[in-house]
């Protein structure tokens, strides 16, 4: 890097929320150093992609966008321009030896859990040209020691208060890309919550991948769970709003669902996911639990709070998935009435248990499902959004809208919305008269501040 020019960087990000903090966290290191960020990958001196491994097509994707970014350097190296290139996330994890062998032009590459240490990368980098440094370390050390302050950059932040998981449905990768499960202790949860709420954070999501398994360690050296930390965090003065992805079904806890009744800053909105409606398909992704059993939480939750909405993930074509285990899925959607959900393909992951299992179900039959299960979830949330129509909502206006005049923000259901309005308008929270509810966005106007 030249010295006495501020040095540029790029970020792309792949993948779940986990990775959207994580690129956060490496854009705040990165900035301490003086670097300053950029949009487009050709201005940058620094282009790093934060990957994710979860299917296929997106580790896939990744080796295209990377040569892209190839063709970027050479033409910054005959413009004089020195360009180093970085990758972080669980493809590092997972496949550092095809990003050395498929990516050699790649300078550094970091798993998940040692990206703290890119500053110390990089100045190794500096001294020893061409070389490529490959850090898939599951360290000692947590990085979230190691990062400056969580600052707020809209009224919305992540807040990661868990890494990895121990549950291995036999699907996943995470468990091997992101290492076992520990949490961060509550009162580091606590503090940087604050430093959010004090630079101008309204709504704070906790992340994790099994969150609701938090067990973190509280100031008086014991064990804590995620609803002690909920309720901490609810007389954080000037927080307004908190929601908390995603939960594994087994995990929520009757304290938990209670926090549903308690706790007004808790959002009415969870994201559960459920993955198939068929016990059998259940018990060979792992899950530890039963369709039943999910009906049963689903039940406590309404009970616990009538308006709460939920939202799942789903997979079609797990091995061994026949039409029947598919229809129990269906079912379930019927009986559950998501107000939204992701759902999937299975895709084959190498080192997972089902990877290798028998009666792998046909790419043909998987999209079939696939679209059968969408047209349905779709549907539930067009007229879950038309049924907001008329109704008043506090709306968290996050940016500008496409149009000018025009501004966006969510809803407590995660909808996204769109008003008329101003600079004035966002970071705020306001109540907002519904007008209209299409399948990917609510239109409303803004009545006051809420
Ligand atoms: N920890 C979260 C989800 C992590 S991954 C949880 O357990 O809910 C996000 C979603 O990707 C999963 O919920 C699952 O639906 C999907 N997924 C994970 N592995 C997959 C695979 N091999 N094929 C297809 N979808 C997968
Ligand atoms: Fe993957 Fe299952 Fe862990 Fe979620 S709970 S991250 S699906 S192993
Ligand atoms: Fe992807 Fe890693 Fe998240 S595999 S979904 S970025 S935990």
């Amino acid at each position: 890097m030249r010295f006495g020019v501020t040095v540029k960087y790029y970020i792309k990000t792949f993948g779940c929320q986990m990775n959207v903090y994580d690129s956060k966290r490496i854009a705040d290191m990165l900035q301490n150093m003086g670097y300053q960020s950029v949009d487009a990958p050709a201005d940058a001196d620094l282009i790093l992609f934060n990957t994710c491994h979860i299917r296929e097509k997106a580790a896939e994707k990744l080796f295209s966008d990377l040569g892209r970014m190839e063709i970027i350097k050479n033409e910054r190296k005959e413009r004089g321009l020195e360009t180093i290139i970085g990758v972080a996330g669980c493809v590092v994890q997972a496949e550092n030896e095809q990003i050395a062998t498929r990516a050699p032009y790649v300078n550094f590459a970091t798993g998940p859990l040692t990206y703290h240490r890119i500053p110390e990368i990089l100045a190794r980098i500096a001294r020893q040209k061409d070389i490529c440094v490959i850090d898939t370390d599951f360290p000692a050390e947590s990085k979230f020691d190691f990062l400056p302050e969580n600052k707020s950059v809209g009224g919305c932040s992540y807040l990661a208060i868990q890494e990895g998981c121990n549950n291995f449905c036999t699907y996943c990768i995470v468990p091997y890309t992101r290492g076992v499960e520990t949490s961060r202790p509550v009162d580091d949860i606590l503090q940087e919550a604050k430093n959010l709420v004090a630079t101008n954070t309204l709504e704070i999501n906790l992340l994790g991948q099994n969150v609701n398994s938090y067990h973190g360690e509280g100031s008086d050296g014991k064990e804590k769970n995620l609803a002690y930390l909920l309720n901490k965090l609810s007389e954080i003065e000037g927080l307004k709003r908190i929601r908390y992805t995603t939960s594994y079904p087994a995990d929520m806890s009757d304290e938990l669902i209670a926090c549903h009744k308690n706790l007004k800053k808790l959002m009415p909105y969870l994201h559960l996911p459920l993955q198939s409606g068929s016990d059998k398909i259940l018990k060979a992704m792992n899950r530890r639990h039963t369709s039943g059993q999910y009906l049963e939480i689903v039940e406590k939750l309404k009970d616990a709070n009538p308006e709460i909405g939920l939202s799942s993930d789903f997979i079609v074509g797990f091995p061994g998935e026949t039409d029947e285990d598919f229809n129990a899925t269906m079912e379930m959607v019927k009986k559950v009435n998501y107000i939204q959900a992701f759902s999937f393909k299975y895709s084959r992951r190498a080192g997972t248990p089902a990877a290798v299992y028998e009666h792998q179900v046909e790419e043909k039959i998987k999209q079939q499902r696939l679209k059968i299960l969408q047209d349905d979830l779709f549907s539930r949330q067009l007229n879950f959004n038309k049924e907001c129509v008329g109704k008043i909502m506090p709306v968290l206006f996050e940016s500008k809208g496409k149009k000018t005049g025009e501004i966006f923000g969510r809803t407590p259901y995660m909808q996204t919305l769109v008003a008329k309005g101003g600079a004035d308008d966002i970071n705020k929270i306001k109540n907002v008269i519904i007008t209209f509810g299409g399948m990917n966005a609510l239109a409303g106007t803004i009545k006051e501040e809420a």
